[in-house]
């Protein structure tokens, strides 16, 4: 295992010519889980069954994995669309805070039955709860099989899934997707049932990174500690593994090569969305042709510029910060 040294030299940018051929069509769509967040902090302590506490603060936030890997790409000046659904009366405030994001929102589709996926996040000092309900999510399922979103899809250089597609039902379009020639990483955050089936790795093998915590990627691997994790990832024909472990920073499996960092110190206010904002980093670095050790340090430091805020979105850096931070000092982007 090398340990990563963060590395200043950039490869050639070779999607520029395709940036220009293409200029209006997204470079990157992001398909998956949107909620809204509701994250109530400052108790000071949980309330038992039948008591009632009070919040010192309330911040409202769009949250889910596409969502905040949509609004970090699009921070960084990338071309992004998001594909998921909202529910048709709640769902008009999602859409401004992604649109104003810079986030593509045209694709978004809308259920009349279901209510936006939301999350209540409940945090004291030590520790969070999250109490969740999945609503118009639940029309992924059957936004994954329709032929317009293969369609759609193909327009982007990079397809970046932020949800557990079904190993058998969803694998044409990825399969599609991937025969066409197109980027796919995917973030199944912490679907457990999906990460110890062993048809999904039939899907993920499909794809060109994964990117799990190490808590999925232990479910995943059947393996602790990170080398050994991302040799029986390899093993099992997986060819790019970003793997975030959280306060300790992050390991990248990238052609068989094996890349390790610290994590980037920062005053940590809030962890939510940390993963999806490494996810983005990662995404941008490769799209602009920056090398693995570098697009590593990127994505891990995206991931801990989100914590200083709350919520994933706030605190996600520009690529002016990323400059500054002396990370892509050279390049033309
Ligand atoms: N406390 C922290 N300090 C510095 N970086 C962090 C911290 N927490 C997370 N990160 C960064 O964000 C990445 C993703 O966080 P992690 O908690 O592992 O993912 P997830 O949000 O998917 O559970 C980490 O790999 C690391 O790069
Ligand atoms: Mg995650």
């Amino acid at each position: 295992m090398l340990v990563m040294q963060v590395m200043l030299q950039s490869w050639p940018i070779p999607c520029t010519l395709f940036q220009r051929m293409h200029s209006g069509k997204p470079e990157v769509i992001v398909i998956g889980e949107l909620f809204i967040d509701e994250i109530l902090s400052g108790f000071h302590a949980l309330p038992k069954l039948g008591e009632e506490s009070f919040a010192r603060k309330l911040h409202r936030e769009v949250g889910g994995g596409a969502a905040i890997t949509a609004c970090g790409l699009a921070r960084l000046g990338i071309r992004v669309a998001v594909l998921g659904a909202l529910g048709k009366k709640d769902g008009d405030w999602v859409v401004n805070r992604l649109t104003e994001c810079g986030v593509d929102c045209s694709a978004l589709e809308f259920d009349t039955d279901e209510p936006t996926g939301l999350t209540v996040s409940v945090s004291t000092r030590e520790d969070r709860a999250f109490f969740s309900y999945y609503g118009a999510n639940r029309q992924l399922n059957r936004l994954l099989r329709q032929p317009s979103t293969l369609q759609y899809a193909r327009k982007a250089r990079h397809i970046h899934f932020a949800c557990a597609p079904d190993s058998e039902l969803d694998a044409a379009l990825i399969g599609e997707l991937k025969r066409a020639g197109r980027r796919i990483s995917i973030d199944v955050q912490s679907h457990m049932s999906w990460l110890t089936r062993l048809e999904s790795l039939k899907l993920l093998r499909q794809c060109n990174i994964f990117f799990p915590n190490e808590r999925e990627a232990e479910w995943i691997s059947g393996e602790e500690g990170t080398q050994k994790i991302l040799r029986s990832l390899k093993e099992k024909g997986i060819r790019g593994v970003g793997l975030k472990l959280g306060g300790n920073g992050a390991a990248l499996l990238w052609r068989r090569r094996e890349l390790l960092t610290d994590a980037y110190p920062v005053d940590t206010v809030d962890t939510t969305g940390a993963g999806d904002c490494f996810d983005a980093g990662f995404i941008y670095a490769w799209l602009r042709g920056l090398n693995p050790p570098t697009a590593l340090a990127v994505a891990n430091l995206c991931g801990a510029l989100s914590t200083r805020k709350a919520g994933g979105i706030d605190g996600f850096p520009t690529v002016r910060e990323l400059r500054e931070r002396g990370l892509l000092s050279g390049l033309t982007i």
